[in-house]
């Protein structure tokens, strides 16, 4: 289904040099997911343009409950990007001792607000909220996350509104950089509901075949061996390996995993010295699923970091400017996740 491994003379990551060696190498090609998420950007700008001339500034709240370092982050690059394209943002940080009934008032209080079209209530939540009650309780219209059951029930409908940020940027990398997707076999890694579930049905709504894999799934490699396309979704540092790639395949890495202990990075890192000196100045390392020596053979790849997880925050994006609309009773926007699937 997939065109083979490119021959090009060109930079090598295992031998960290551009090649002058006579005979080509083969080498992966990477998906730029900065290069597809400032593509993204630009059509969301002019779309956020018109939606000011009428008077229409779309606002998206942030619901940070305690203070994981991770989710901190990533709600901090949320907020940023509303800043970049001129959208509202509210950050709410209520305090990790939060009840479930606590924050149901949170939740309400914003659902109730007209100047707030779109919730995202960062997970994981601590373990004395009960996260399911919460996420029931974010409007259908406003859950840019795409994680209420209304929105997840619309995706299996294929009647699409607001969808799983994630794997709609998995779709637009797929669509953008040309890699078909109709006919072929599509893998997924992981059954989660944030990531694998959602992207098995936008994979299946664009004419794939599709496997969904998990923890006991028998001959993993063996059966990711037989994808096309194949998504890294399990959580677990580098675990897919060269042996899980059929020659050619696109290989679309979700993992974002943070490796601190020195042996991990040196077993995993062993042929790329740079990421061994950014280790050593740092003392951590992002990893995804996917081991880096999977490059040798796929045929296109999403890096991390610099694949996935810049349009994962487009998709928020697009969703606030997306329910912005739909909430105005004009749908009719550019709809990136909603058009992936259709
Ligand atoms: N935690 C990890 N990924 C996500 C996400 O996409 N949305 C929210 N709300 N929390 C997350």
């Amino acid at each position: 289904m997939q065109a083979g491994p490119a021959k090009a003379l060109c930079y090598h990551p295992l031998r960290n040099t551009h090649s002058r060696i006579e005979e080509p190498v083969l080498a992966a090609r990477i998906l730029n997911g900065t290069a597809i998420r400032d593509e993204i950007y630009k059509e969301l700008e002019s779309e956020i343009a018109s939606l000011a001339a009428a008077g229409v500034r779309p606002g998206l709240a942030a619901v940070l409950v305690g203070d994981n370092p991770a989710s901190k982050l990533y709600v901090n690059s949320k907020i940023a990007a509303c800043g970049k394209l001129g959208l509202a943002s509210f950050l709410l940080t209520p305090p990790a001792t939060i009840s479930t009934e606590g924050l149901l008032d949170v939740v309400a209080d914003l659902n109730r607000r007209d100047d707030i079209d779109g919730i995202l209530v960062q997970m994981p939540l601590p373990k004395q909220v009960d996260a399911k009650r919460i996420l029931d309780a974010v409007d259908p219209a406003k859950d840019v996350d795409g994680f209420h059951p209304e929105n997840v029930g619309r995706l299996v409908a294929a009647r699409p509104r607001l969808v799983a940020c994630t794997p709609a940027g998995v779709m637009e990398i797929l669509r953008r950089s040309g890699i078909p997707v109709e006919g072929a076999h599509a893998v997924v890694l992981g059954r989660s509901d944030i990531v694998g579930k959602p992207m098995a049905l936008l994979l299946l709504h664009a004419n794939a075949t599709v496997t969904v894999c998990h923890s006991k799934t028998r001959d993993l490699a063996g059966t990711a061996r037989r994808a096309d396309i194949l998504v890294a979704a399990m959580g677990r540092a580098a675990m897919v390996t060269s042996e899980y790639i059929r020659p050619g395949a696109t290989v679309i890495d979700v993992g974002q995993n943070v490796l601190s202990a020195a042996e991990d990075v040196e077993r995993i890192f062993a042929k790329f010295p740079e990421k061994l000196d950014a280790f050593r100045k740092k003392g951590t390392v992002l990893v995804g699923d996917v081991h880096p020596e999977v490059v040798e053979t796929a045929g296109a790849y999403t890096p991390v970091p610099g694949g996935v997880g810049p349009l994962t925050i487009a998709m928020l994006m697009s969703n606030t400017v997306r329910a912005a609309r739909l909430r105005r009773g004009s749908g009719q926007n550019r709809g990136h996740a909603a058009r992936s699937s259709s």
